[in-house]
């Protein structure tokens, strides 16, 4: 399908690619080129640049590179027409004519739809006569007020096998339409359809634009499975959403927290906090940490008090800090989460544990403490060791030096004894992490070499050429050597050349022509011009033609082992041609 240039023209002055990669990666600027953190591969030091004069980026780490639309497709994971989309909608663009008549297009405003009519339909029921278990349950049991559960729409499902189907089918949609939906399910003969959510209060899943995307559905028992949620369809990705960010983005004073359940999330909004967030069912995911380093640069981390809770906040502590965000985690005794600590103890105390909430090695600290007897000498020494090893990898020497403090209090051992272990451990880690690094630089090089000419710089250098002269088009175009490029090489060239002929000739419209490796190596190439690596003046481009004409002539002398002698030396005398200057 044929994308208008106007769309994609407005799509490009308005996703300016600086602004849309630093929503993934925390990016420092110095003159035309900012730096940050490769999001593609794992590094500590940053080999991942955005060009400004081209509107590129390109690791030198792993090779990664392109436009900000190969960005987009490669860190959400899109094709290139929903990379267009996902862009689209950031800017708030609408989505071309054309691309509307496309079926496919049509199933999510669809879902949202049919979800937002079942959302509808459960809140009623909550609200008639049929509603009154899931009212006890959630206003007497859980003591929600009437504004909390008009606030978040929440609701409840009927026993019944179809009583959404029955109201859908009403409103004239189809068993297969509610089942894009997955409000209805398939019975095991392949043929009856069925309601998915069945004498459960519901809870609406709702995106930051206010689609109803899914649900979450719980008993009003102790049965199991305590909750059932919506499984992934295509406008809900339970690794990509939050819950209640449609209201938690609303708050804007840099900080969310981030809670384990939806009645938690209730709960504390109930009690005044609207800045906070819950998985869906899932842990956290590398994603939803970026989503929330969108909206906050801290996160309070107000996970249950028990073993899984504790270990999902060490799982969680971790994807917060790599998505750049400071991370506090509450210190919550006397209750099992927050929605309990809430009920028991009121909104004030809540309000008080979070302004308390520790810091991630105060509370990480406290773990590695809680496992050992002080009054056993041999564990005291095992105590000191584990701390010793954690504190190493604490960035702030301030902050370190805090904590031995603490610990030589604690155990009565000088101050300078285990100081000396910290650093042991600093210095054991500094050396594994630069061995790793260099693992990591070297495999990403050879991998960029691997299968490549040997004057593949050459080639690189041509086509630079002409990507940033077009004016010299005919000239390449008439000097270029036969069978000079490679097969990559080559598709590049091609692409360059449409891309100038029929389009504007941008980096985008050169991507739109080839693969995602081919657009990483253009990407490259383009960065080393920026950084003055690879030179594009007319003398470079001679110089560019004659060593690719030395890599040909070479290949002509392999190429034809049994030369006569004539043959031979008219090859060497075209030989000593080419290199002369
Ligand atoms: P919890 O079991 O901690 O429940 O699950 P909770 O939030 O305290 O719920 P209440 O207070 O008993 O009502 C936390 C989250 O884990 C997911 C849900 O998203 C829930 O909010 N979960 C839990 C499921 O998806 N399925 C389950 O069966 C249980
Ligand atoms: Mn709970």
């Amino acid at each position: 399908m044929a994308i208008p240039q106007s769309f994609l023209d407005q799509l490009k002055m308005s996703c300016d690619i600086e602004s849309v990669v630093s929503g993934y990666v925390s990016l420092r600027r110095a003159g035309r080129t900012s730096k940050g953190l490769c999001p593609f591969h794992s590094e500590k030091t940053p080999s991942f640049f955005v060009y400004h004069d081209t509107e590129s980026f390109y690791c030198f780490g792993c090779g990664a590179g392109g436009d900000v639309i190969s960005f987009i497709m490669r860190i959400e994971n899109l094709g290139y027409m929903d990379a267009l989309r996902f862009l689209a909608e950031r800017a708030g663009i609408p989505f071309p004519e054309e691309a509307r008549d496309d079926p496919s297009l049509k199933i999510k405003p669809l879902i949202f739809e049919i979800n937002r009519a079942a959302a509808h339909f459960y809140h009623d029921q909550l609200k008639s006569e049929a509603g009154a278990p899931g009212r006890e349950y959630l206003m007497g049991k859980r003591s929600l007020s009437t504004k909390t559960i008009t606030r978040y729409g929440l609701g409840y499902a009927p026993p019944g096998w179809d009583n959404l189907r029955g109201f859908l089918r009403g409103k004239g949609f189809s068993d297969e339409d509610m089942l894009l939906a997955a409000v209805v399910a398939r019975g095991r003969d392949g043929k009856s359809v069925y309601d998915v959510f069945r004498n459960r209060v519901m809870f609406p899943i709702v995106d930051i634009r206010k689609n109803v995307i899914g649900f979450g559905g719980r008993v009003l028992d102790d049965s199991k499975p305590k909750y059932l949620n919506s499984p992934d369809t295509p406008v809900f990705k339970k690794s990509r959403n939050l819950f209640s960010l449609n209201f938690a983005k609303n708050v804007q004073d840099g900080r969310l927290i981030l809670a384990e359940g939806y009645m938690d999330v209730i709960a504390m909004n109930q009690a005044g906090f609207d800045n906070v967030v819950a998985t869906l069912g899932t842990s956290l995911t590398s994603e939803q940490a970026r989503l929330m380093s969108n909206y906050a640069k801290e996160i309070v981390i107000a996970y249950d008090s028990d073993g899984p809770g504790r270990t999902a906040t060490n799982r969680a502590v971790g994807l917060l800090e790599e998505a750049g965000l400071k991370t506090r985690i509450l210190d919550m005794k006397g209750a099992k989460d927050p929605d309990e600590f809430i009920r028991k103890f009121g909104a004030q105390r809540f309000k008080m544990l979070i302004e308390g909430a520790r810091s991630v090695t105060e509370y990480q600290m406290g773990v590695i403490r809680a496992k050992y007897d002080l009054g056993s000498t041999e564990q005291r020494g095992a105590y000191l060791q584990e701390s010793a090893d954690y504190l190493a990898t604490v960035a702030s020497s301030m902050e370190r030096e805090l904590y031995i403090g603490k610990l030589a209090e604690e155990t009565d051992i000088p101050r300078d004894a285990i100081r000396e272990s910290v650093n042991r451990a600093l210095r054991r880690n500094l050396r594994k992490a630069r061995k790793k690094e260099e693992e990591s630089f070297e495999s990403g090089r050879n991998f960029a070499r691997a299968g490549h000419q040997a004057d593949e710089s050459a080639q690189d250098g041509l086509l630079a050429c002409l990507f940033h002269h077009p004016d010299w088009r005919g000239n390449i175009i008439a000097r270029l050597p036969e069978n000079a490029l490679s097969e990559a090489a080559a598709a590049i060239y091609q692409a360059i050349l449409t891309a100038q002929l029929e389009d504007d000739g941008s980096l985008s419209a050169v991507g739109r022509r080839i693969t995602p490796e081919q657009m990483s190596r253009l990407a490259g190439i383009l960065a080393r011009v920026s950084d003055g690596q690879l030179s594009i003046t007319p003398e470079a481009l001679e110089d560019y033609f004659r060593r690719m004409q030395g890599g040909r002539l070479q290949k002509e002398i392999r190429d034809s082992a049994n030369l006569s002698m004539d043959e031979a030396r008219a090859l060497a005398e075209k030989i000593r041609q080419s290199k002369k200057v």
